[in-house]
């Protein structure tokens, strides 16, 4: 039997905008009103632990009581025609619940919590995490998400699934952070490319059709069309 095609779908904070999920850039470089390397770094973490517990518990919950919305579950459709692998820049889960099968994350999960001295040591954390809450080595945990002026571990496996995608589609991201960003340049020259976005036009990329419209109208047609030619 011949292989399905490949699709890789690089998608950002937009894709769970309409599931009510701010995204990050749209009010002035702050994220619920910090700034975001006041809650996003290593420097954060060790100047005020509590500060960025508390930052992070309360995105749990919103992410928690969110739901996937039509761009998330389009996208499992897909699976039915495409070899898909979603690479998400997104520490949520909506594309896990709305069922795709493949999911990379780049910038960690804050459904998992990680031990401060060995990366390796991952937990599930579906409640708050506070200071106390300890890994099995002792050491406190932390939110498992790859902070800025951090190492991306899952970079390796996104440009390997990249290299060799048929398609990209990418969705909801402003691709101003790196090395995240960087990625669409590792997609094959003849591969087809989509941006979905309502910004789209403002992005220049060449030989990618830019697609101006939110995540779940855009990916909605994007995939009809996808498994219909
Ligand atoms: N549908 C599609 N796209 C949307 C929607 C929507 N409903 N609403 C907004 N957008 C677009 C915006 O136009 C913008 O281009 O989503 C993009 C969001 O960009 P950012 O807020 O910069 O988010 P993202 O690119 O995911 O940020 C990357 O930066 O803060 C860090 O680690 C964090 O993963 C994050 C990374």
């Amino acid at each position: 039997m011949r292989e399905k095609p490949r699709i890789v779908v690089l998608t950002g904070a937009g894709v769970s905008e309409e599931s009510g999920i701010k995204t990050f850039r749209d009010s002035n470089g702050l994220w619920e009103n910090h700034k975001i390397e006041e809650v996003a770094s290593p420097h954060a973490w060790n100047r005020s632990p509590y500060l960025v517990l508390e930052f992070y518990n309360k995105r749990r919950k919103e992410i928690i009581k969110a739901k996937p919305n039509a761009a998330h579950l389009a996208l499992v459709e897909l699976e039915k025609r495409f070899n898909v692998v979603i690479v998400t820049q997104n520490i949520d889960d909506l594309h896990e619940r709305a069922g795709s099968s493949n999911i990379i994350h780049l910038h960690g999960e804050i459904l998992k919590s990680r031990s401060s001295i060995d990366e390796e040591l991952v937990y599930d954390c579906k409640t708050d995490l506070c200071i106390g809450d300890k890994c099995k080595l002792g050491s406190q945990l932390r939110p498992h998400i790859v902070w800025f002026g951090e190492a991306v571990p899952k970079m390796e496996d996104a440009i390997t699934e990249i290299s060799i995608a048929d398609i990209l589609i990418i969705i909801g991201t402003s691709l101003q952070v790196y090395p995240a960003a960087g990625l669409i340049h590792y997609a094959p020259e003849n591969a087809s490319k989509y941006l979905i976005d309502p910004n789209a036009n403002e992005f220049s990329l060449p030989n990618v059709e830019a697609m101006a419209n939110k995540a779940c109208a855009g990916t909605s047609d994007l995939v009809r069309f996808l498994m219909n030619n």
